[in-house]
Parts: C-alpha cells; structure tokens; sequence
C-alpha cells in the first residue's frame, strides 16, 4: 500500500514536471495532464475499498482465533474518531466495536453530551480480538496500527478521543500514566487528541465516571467552538 502511494506520488510529481517543462508540447497536452493528474489525486481509497481490502488479514496470529476482524463503524466524514483498545467477544462475534457492556456505557456516554453513534467513527487500536482479552502485544500494535492511521487518514477527524490507557500510550507514543495524559488536548499528526477512561474500566471502577464526565464535557467544547460556531465547517 504505502509503496504504491509512493509510486502514484512520484508519477504524479513527474507529471506536473512533463507539463511544467513542456507545456502542450509533451506526451499529452497540457489538459490531458491535468485530467491525469486529478485522476490521480481522486483516487483515494474510500473505507470500504480499505476494509474490502483487509478484512482477510493474516499479518499476526489472531487471524487464528478470530471470527470476525472488527473494522470500525460509524461516518467516513466524522468530526469525531473514538478509539479504543481491541474488540471483546461480543465484537469478536458481531464484527462491530463497542457493541457488549463496555459498549452500551459507551453509548450513554456519547448521548450524555449529545453525539450520536452514527455521527461519530468508532475504532480500536488492534482490529482483531487477543484471546481472553488480554493486552494486545506490540507485535500485534504493530501489525495492525497502520490499517488504523490509514482509517484516519481517509475519515480526517478534527478531533479523536483515545479511550483508556492503551489507546492513549499507543497512539501518543507515551509511557504516561491514564491520569497524567488526562485534561489536556494533545496533538496527533496536526489532529486534536484527548485521552479519557475505556468505559470498561468504568464498569468496574465507578468512581471514574466522573472524571470521564467532565473530559466528554470538555470534547464537546472544543468540538462546538470548532466545529458548530467555527469558521471550521463540516467537510463536504
Ligand atoms: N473494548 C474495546 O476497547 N473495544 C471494543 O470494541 C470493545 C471493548
Ligand atoms: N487504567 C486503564 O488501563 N484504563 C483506564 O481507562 C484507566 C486505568
């Protein structure tokens, strides 16, 4: 993938190069470059081209013992990207993130400062389930991280909310604690980052509900200065 986004680039370098140098003269004329070119340009994958294109990964050993890779749900033009850590049985089963316990906390969540689920992008670090949902290894982080990037890459969210301690040590490259990589907006390749609690570790711990509460509080601030009263419109 990346080699031939290298390719494409360089083609495309060397055609505006031909047309510079050129002009009419070269090949094709000038016109036909450029309709070359924004052929080129378009040719973005859209996410279902990308999960047609990976839903049969074998690059790590999960593939074993998964039954379904679980890809992400939600708008290709969301604002918003929620990212958690990796599927659980439930999504292991249904091929959607977030649908078990973990999940429908997450849905309060959202309702509770007025998203909703098919607004928003909803992803994990790793696609696939490690068995008894223990940690990914980062042999799997690895493997998997740039199906990931690319998700993000073709959605372009304004912002992203890394959900737990997994998401946000992975996607920020910290070995910070959940508590010290809280309250502040981090950047993310030019993308607007905040880390809150996976709402699976509310479940079991109660008490970080509210914690959470005031984070989602404070996304959704920045998101409607943003977003709804900025200058910042939604993209078409
Ligand atoms: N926990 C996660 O991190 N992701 C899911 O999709 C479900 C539970
Ligand atoms: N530790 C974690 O791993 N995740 C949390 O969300 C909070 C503490």
């Amino acid at each position: 993938m990346a080699e031939l986004q290298q390719v494409l680039s360089t083609f495309l370098d060397y055609l505006k190069q031909q047309k510079q140098l050129f002009g009419d003269g070269f090949l094709m004329t000038g016109e036909e470059a450029d309709e070359l070119i924004q052929t080129f340009q378009k040719k973005e994958l859209t996410l279902n081209e990308f999960y047609e294109a990976i839903k049969d990964c074998r690059r790590c050993p999960l593939a074993e013992t998964r039954t379904h890779l679980v890809f992400g749900t939600g708008d290709e033009k969301a604002d918003l990207m929620l990212i958690g850590e990796a599927p659980g049985r439930d999504e292991d089963l249904s091929g959607i993130p977030f649908v078990g316990r973990a999940g429908q906390l997450l849905n309060k969540i959202l309702e509770a400062v007025h998203f909703k689920r098919d607004e928003v992008y909803i992803a994990n670090i790793i696609k696939c389930r490690p068995p008894q949902n223990r940690d990914p290894l980062l042999s799997e982080v690895e493997q998997c991280e740039p199906y990931l990037k690319k998700q993000i890459d073709i959605i372009k969210p304004k912002f992203i909310l890394a959900l737990g301690r997994i998401a946000g040590q992975t996607l920020l490259r910290s070995g910070a604690s959940l508590t010290a990589l809280r309250g502040k907006v981090h950047n993310y390749h030019g993308i607007k980052l905040i880390v809150t609690y996976h709402p699976a570790a509310l479940l079991r711990n109660p008490q970080w509900k509210r914690p959470t509460w005031e984070d989602v509080q404070f996304l959704r601030k920045l998101y409607d200065e943003e977003i709804q009263y900025g200058t910042n419109a939604k993209k078409l």
